[in-house]
């Protein structure tokens, strides 16, 4: 016969390991993307010098309604602070705002909600990076030459401000002309598709502007099997390390610049440490970009 052991757990901390006094929520908006999975790979490389934090990770799988779902979830849960990327700004800053008000401390990252209600964000200038692209651009074009734009999730708002502040920069030069700038969702297979009917409707195309490395090599790939490559030069952001990332591209000389878009992962998990001990922590915390050419 075997005895039936009943646990009965009667505090807050009920179902987790002994060492882990706090209980952290990380609601990520996808993981099919490379960047965001080096987020979480940041993350839980630097919770590891923490033992009384235990992360548990949800995946809204580029869907607000998911991702809205997670954060229910993670509310239920009792988490004793919320890390959340958002997918999109609108559809997530009602269930952002209920939790910061339910008193779970928020840290956004990377992507913005709207409004005010959380604790701390972390993330580098978007608008300042698509400026610095802008800039970029005009001078290997020498203020003349006509530009793709391709463009991330629209909602994002990282999408918003990278095409915000290269407009504002290549404004300068009445020689610059954004000639096409279609949606591609951050996504590569997306922009390859897009620049492909670029391609057609243009005979002439100077430099395409990714708002991410994916894109910006999903756009190059097109561009290449149409042998027009050579004619144009690219540029993206994220400047990721490793094989696949926009790094290797720049030193392959498939795209001419990238630009470090940090994911803030290990930062997230220092500000969290400090938010559940009390210490006082900045509402925003900027992070650096860097400009990678060959
Ligand atoms: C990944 C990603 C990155 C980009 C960031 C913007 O989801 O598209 O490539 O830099 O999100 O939020």
């Amino acid at each position: 016969m075997v005895a039936a052991v009943v646990l009965v757990c009667f505090s807050a901390a009920c179902g987790r390991p002994h060492d882990a006094k706090y209980l952290i929520g990380f609601s990520q908006a996808n993981l099919a993307e490379p960047w965001r999975v080096a987020m979480n790979a940041e993350v839980a490389a630097r919770a590891r010098d923490f033992p009384d934090m235990r992360i548990v990770y949800a995946d809204a799988k580029q869907d607000n309604a998911t991702q809205v779902a997670d954060v229910e979830n993670f509310m239920r849960q009792k988490v004793d602070l919320l890390i959340i990327s958002p997918n999109e700004a609108k559809p997530l800053t009602p269930v952002v705002q209920r939790a910061f008000a339910a008193g779970i401390p928020v840290i956004v990252l990377d992507r913005e909600i709207e409004g005010d209600s959380y604790t701390t964000f972390i993330g580098a200038n978007n608008r300042a990076i698509g400026h610095a692209a802008g800039e970029y651009a005009d001078s290997v074009l020498g203020g003349q030459g006509d530009i793709v734009e391709i463009r991330g999730l629209p909602g994002s708002t990282p999408a918003r401000d990278r095409s915000d502040g290269f407009r504002e920069a290549i404004a300068k030069s009445p020689g610059l002309h954004i000639i096409h700038d279609p949606v591609a969702n951050w996504l590569r297979e997306e922009a390859m598709a897009q620049m492909e009917s670029a391609l057609q409707a243009h005979d002439k195309i100077d430099l395409v502007y990714g708002h991410n490395d994916p894109m910006a090599i999903g756009a190059y790939l097109a561009a290449k099997a149409k042998g027009r490559d050579k004619e144009m030069k690219f540029i993206g952001i994220d400047g990721l390390p490793g094989l696949d990332g926009g790094r290797q591209a720049v030193a392959d000389g498939k795209l001419a610049a990238t630009f470090v878009y940090p994911t803030g992962g290990k930062q997230a998990v220092e500000i969290a440490d400090s938010i559940l001990r009390r210490k006082p922590v900045p509402h925003r915390i900027t992070l650096p970009t860097q400009r990678i050419t060959r």
